[in-house]
């Protein structure tokens, strides 16, 4: 039978980080730095931004902590976030909207807890023409702290000094990158994940700007995973609660060791139910994505690859339940990963890399950290339930 995590000796789930600790080591640290790479200067619209890696900085297992959900009782009128002016307008039927008129970066209390529950409801929302890369580093992390814990990513770079950003960063010749690393034994980029699931709180409202991008290309597409799951039958459906399944951090951090890159915290697994309840709106979503979910607790191998192949195929195939968002200059992307690759508690996402003429993409994520994911009994749909025998 699958193991359960309890079972797997290299486990180290018990615990969740915090401080950053920077090991007291003899030898100086070897740091990389983009801007070195690129030999000193560069044309990076916001060098601050360039990731630099530091195999100095090493940090203790992440620890629980109280997550406050602001979703919950914010106004579903929006009043907050979205005053007249504003304009929001759908991008599918079932997942993304996009919005004008709003800078995020000025949003009161109010406006950002209606914020978490709009994105909790449309899965990713888009919000153009903001100016939230030009801030300080630090007052863009002090917005993103109040939606929950900053995730510092294992294996991520980072701007120097600011190990909570995690940045998203391709440039120059196909080939030269980790994206080309991954991408070369495989026939398409797609792989839709939500972010760091192996964690025992994964993050819940994140958000990701851009500073470069190519003239096309680099797309995010978005699957909203609460209609992923309403697609199901009702006999799969009931049959998928009260599994658990493993999500393992191991292959990215030995992804990062064999680039020599870095691993800032030992990896973790962790099981999650298969079927998550978001906090706020109660609507269940399948949490598996093929990025971390390893295995299912309780069954045999085989059942547990044949069961896990088949929901990451229909995730991954569903094109009327996703979302695919074109970034521009001056786009923040907020999502709910109930994920991903965007909200990572209910989508998973996956970057494309479609474009091959070596211009720059550069974003930062700022991912804070949510509950524990948790799932509520199977419920029959009203009119089955009411069905006489
Ligand atoms: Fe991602």
């Amino acid at each position: 039978m699958t193991p359960s995590v309890q079972q797997i000796p290299e486990d180290t789930s018990a615990a969740v980080p915090e401080k950053l600790t920077t090991t007291t080591i003899k030898e100086t640290p070897k740091v990389k730095r983009q801007i070195e790479v690129e030999g000193g200067k560069t044309d990076a619209k916001h060098p601050l931004y360039l990731p630099t890696w530091n195999h100095g900085q090493k940090y203790p297992p992440l620890e629980p902590f109280t997550h406050i959900e602001h979703s919950i009782g914010a106004s579903p009128k929006f009043p907050d976030l979205l005053p007249s002016g504003s304009k929001i307008q759908k991008l599918t039927p079932t997942i993304g909207s996009e919005v004008t008129g709003v800078q995020l970066s000025t949003l009161t209390s109010a406006g950002r807890d209606q914020l978490a529950l709009l994105v909790a409801q449309r899965k990713v929302v888009v919000f153009r023409d903001q100016g939230f890369a030009d801030l300080p580093l630090q007052e863009a992390l002090d917005f993103g702290c109040y939606f929950g814990r900053h995730h510092i990513h294992p294996t991520s770079g980072s701007p120097e000094g600011y190990p909570e950003l995690h940045i998203v960063h391709r440039y120059g010749a196909p080939g030269t990158s980790e994206f080309d690393s991954f991408l070369a034994g495989r026939n398409s980029s797609v792989s839709f994940h939500s972010d760091v699931t192996y964690e025992a709180q994964p993050p819940g409202t994140t958000f990701l700007y851009i500073f470069d991008s190519p003239e096309t290309g680099g797309d995010t597409v978005f699957v909203n995973q609460v209609e992923a799951y309403n697609r199901l039958s009702e006999p799969l459906k009931e049959r998928l609660h009260g599994l658990r399944a493993v999500h393992s951090g191991f292959e990215q951090a030995q992804f990062s060791r064999d680039k020599e890159g870095v691993v800032r915290r030992e990896p973790v697994k962790n099981e999650h139910p298969i079927v998550r309840t978001h906090p706020a709106t109660g609507e269940k979503a399948l949490f598996v994505n093929q990025g971390f979910t390893r295995s299912i607790v309780g069954l045999k191998k085989e059942e547990s690859e044949a069961l896990l192949a088949f929901l990451f195929n229909h995730i991954s195939r569903g094109i009327d339940y996703q979302a695919r968002v074109r970034w521009a200059p001056r786009t923040v992307v907020v999502w709910d990963i109930l994920m991903r690759d965007f909200k990572n508690r209910v989508t998973v996402h996956s970057a494309t890399l479609d474009w091959s003429d070596g211009s720059r993409r550069h974003l930062a994520r700022i991912t804070p950290q949510a509950e524990a994911p948790f799932e509520t009994p199977y419920a029959k749909p009203e009119k089955e339930a009411n069905a006489l025998p």
